[in-house]
């Protein structure tokens, strides 16, 4: 693939990983990801970002296509995360720019994670504008957003926002633009990418947009640092949308249940909670985690206004998929849900103190979950449909209010 001007004088340089299927736990499906670097030709050529250890080549040869890579006097590493910096030390080598710009915390964490000795690396100013020549690149904090070493550059000239991880998408694929990509597939990926990532950075992420208004910004581009660019007004105004619906997780009426199971009592169930959630008007997704990895679930929990796990007793604990489910989604930080656990048990029944208590602790409004010893009758599949009526009447409540 050849680069691609994106803006005048202003070329993607980046790389397509085609293989990529796992970012620290959380699963890419189906379509692995971009590393994207941008590349400006003025006075001073600066290349903004870069990908991980393994992919310098990649982003050298396509810049070699636009300028000779001695011309090259700049690198601006907006993040320091390995996906982004891990080709800096070959870059740094081969190129040998001037500068390389990061944040001040950036300056820490890549020192931290490389020999950074023979780098002429500069921590920059928020408050100055680098000038480039006919242009100048405004630099914006971004901590927490994801990783305190986080910034942004605006490209005022070119309504131009290299946004880093933000408004992300992990998308492999021949097409660089928002515009080229079918819309389903681009909002799928760009809340699976959220809710994966960003979620519990929900808070900075309604601050930064709300900075970036008040600031009024003229921006008709925001090129993000994974999958395709937000081109025209249109779609940048839809990534903008998309990320405050995202980040608000304003809960709809609908329902997760999660479940893992040892011989199909959990799972029957589940069925019945399901079955009570029907009854509500409750639209219910049923992810058994063995056959959903953590990161679908995580997909369908980010705008559900209920999540309802299910776990058998083991070992007096809970199934491992589970715990292993329960810790990850307490790392993101889901918001604004109603919780609810069931599950079979055969001797002693600890799992649903267990999983409420879990649920409770990440702040859902956890109402008292069923258990079953053994198999399920009658008597223990009436009390689960009344569960899921119960949550779903919930529901309807907390939605109405
Ligand atoms: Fe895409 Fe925080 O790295």
């Amino acid at each position: 693939m050849k680069p691609v001007a994106i803006k005048d004088d202003i070329y993607w340089v980046g790389a397509v990983d085609w293989q990529r299927r796992d970012f620290h736990g959380y699963t890419i499906s189906p379509y692995g990801t971009t590393y994207n670097a941008f590349l400006v030709k003025d006075e001073k050529i600066t290349l903004f970002d870069s990908g991980p250890k393994g992919f310098a080549g990649e982003i050298l040869c396509r810049a070699a296509q636009v300028c000779d890579l001695a011309d090259i006097e700049y690198i601006v590493a907006n993040h320091g995360e390995m996906d982004h910096s891990g080709a800096l030390p070959e870059l740094v080598e081969r190129i040998r720019p001037k500068k390389v710009f990061c944040s001040p915390m950036a300056a820490k964490s890549l020192a931290a994670h490389y020999d950074v000795s023979g780098w002429p690396l500069e921590a920059v100013d928020f408050k100055t504008p680098l000038c480039l020549g006919k242009r100048n690149v405004h630099f914006v904090e971004t901590r927490m957003l994801h990783w305190p070493d986080s910034m942004v550059s605006y490209l005022a000239e070119d309504k131009l926002l290299i946004s880093q991880d933000a408004f992300g998408q992990n998308i492999a694929g021949a097409e660089r633009f928002s515009d080229e990509t079918d819309e389903g597939l681009l909002r799928r990926q760009a809340a699976r990418y959220y809710a994966n990532i960003v979620l519990p950075y929900s808070p900075m992420t309604l601050k930064t947009i709300e900075a970036i208004e008040k600031a009024g910004l003229s921006i008709d581009m925001i090129a993000p640092d994974h999958g395709v660019i937000w081109r025209g007004g249109k779609d940048v105004a839809k990534a903008i949308a998309w990320y405050k619906e995202f980040a608000l997780q304003k809960p709809t009426r609908k329902a997760v249940i999660v479940y893992d199971t040892m011989w199909k009592s959990t799972e029957t169930m589940a069925q019945a909670v399901a079955s009570g959630l029907d009854d509500e008007g409750v639209a219910v997704r049923i992810m058994a985690l063995k056959v959903n990895h953590r990161s679908d679930v995580m997909e369908e929990v980010w705008n559900a206004g209920a999540v309802l796990v299910g776990s058998p007793t083991h070992n007096n604990g809970i199934l491992p998929p589970v715990a292993a489910m329960l810790t990850y989604m307490k790392g993101l930080k889901p918001k604004n849900k109603i919780g609810a656990a069931f599950g079979s048990y055969g001797w002693s029944g600890e799992s649903i103190k267990i999983v409420s208590e879990a649920l409770t602790d990440m702040g859902f409004e956890t109402v008292p979950g069923v258990k079953c010893q053994f198999v399920p009758k009658q008597e223990a599949l009436a009390a689960c449909v009344a569960l899921g009526r119960t949550v779903g009447a919930a529901l309807a409540a907390k939605l109405s209010a």
